[in-house]
């Protein structure tokens, strides 16, 4: 029996990854910066025994069906190949998020999932291998490896591909950022499908590629300079690039709701009164505002006048990867 378990925090990426090069090994299109939250994580726990018929796969105490322990299987593959270890393994993964908002993270849990092959299968890899193995489960798990600000180097290659934190002097520690739950009753793209589309016919794409490119000069830029509005306005431009291409492919898609519009207007609103806030958005329908810690729970108290506080959830910069004990 080998045994492993591991945490991982969930990350935002302020300059997005939205593409790949390279499918089957994960590779981007473009380099990614994310910061790294407290607030999200998963605790993941593996077992490989060479009593086990098959991979089974629970998620916070539920037995999976085959299309999700499938996915897990793939992953688990990868790790079996390099560790030579070629037996059946028992997954279980805990996803803790301050509300049962559907907020599970691919990040924290393929990151999680990957922290916890190490340590079963003795793989000792370096965090930079860490980060590069992490990649193959989900893109932006190879950032979760990390604390902090990370940046996702985009490599032509597996060998070349991973992430590395971004000095900081632990200007992290002065910024929050305030998630607004809004709930999608519309039907999913997963980031994974919704990027591929993108890729494959959006008549943006390009555009979106000149431009993050330049994105993530002037945010290296800015979190060396701690410049707090020059992180801001390029967080924003940037998610708003990305969500642009999403209505340019074909057939056209959005994650945006009402509710998220409302909240990006407020966010708007809220600069116009002189409050230094930012948002960005994922492949969904949630809006997280970038502030500065100094100044979150004035602007938590304003957004209660607009969204249930069942709806706000307040992060902060979270840790990379640790190993835990087995039970
Ligand atoms: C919009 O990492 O979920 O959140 O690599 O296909 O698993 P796969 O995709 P995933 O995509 C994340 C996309 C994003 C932007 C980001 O986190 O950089």
């Amino acid at each position: 029996m080998h045994n492993g378990k591991a945490r991982a925090f969930t990350n935002i990426a302020l300059i997005k990854y939205w593409g790949k090069k390279d499918q089957q090994l994960i590779l981007p299109m473009n380099n990614s910066l994310s910061l790294t939250l407290d607030a999200f994580y998963t605790e993941t726990s593996v077992s490989f025994s060479k009593d086990y018929s098959h991979d089974t796969f629970y998620l916070d105490d539920q037995l999976q069906n085959e299309k999700a322990t499938q996915k897990i299987s793939h992953f688990l593959d990868l790790a079996r190949k390099q560790a030579g270890v070629f037996e059946h393994a028992i997954v279980r993964s805990q996803n803790f998020v301050p509300t049962a908002a559907g907020l599970a993270s691919s990040a924290s849990g393929l990151a999680a999932l990957a922290g916890a092959c190490n340590v079963a299968l003795g793989l000792n890899l370096t965090t930079k291998n860490l980060s590069r193995l992490a990649r193959r489960g989900s893109g932006s798990a190879c950032r979760s490896v990390y604390g902090g600000f990370v940046e996702w180097e985009k490599g032509n290659s597996d060998q070349t591909s991973y992430a590395s934190p971004v000095a900081s002097h632990h200007w992290e520690d002065d910024l929050a950022m305030i998630f607004i739950l809004i709930n999608d009753k519309t039907k999913d793209v997963s980031s994974r499908n919704g990027m591929q589309r993108t890729v494959d016919t959006s008549l943006y794409y390009n555009d979106w590629l000149k431009a993050a490119n330049i994105d993530i000069e002037k945010a290296r830029t800015a979190i060396a300079n701690q410049d707090f509005q020059a992180l801001g306005e390029v967080t924003e431009a940037n998610c708003l690039k990305m969500h642009a291409t999403t209505l340019a492919a074909n057939p056209p898609f959005t994650y945006w709701t009402p509710d998220s519009l409302k909240a990006m207007n407020k966010v708007q609103a809220m600069r116009q009164a002189g409050q230094n806030c930012y948002f960005t958005m994922d492949a969904g329908p949630n809006v997280k505002i970038l502030c500065q810690k100094k100044d979150s729970e004035t602007i938590y108290r304003e957004l209660q006048k607009d969204f249930p506080s069942h709806q706000l959830i307040m992060a902060h910069a979270g840790k990379g990867i640790e190993t835990l004990e087995m039970e």
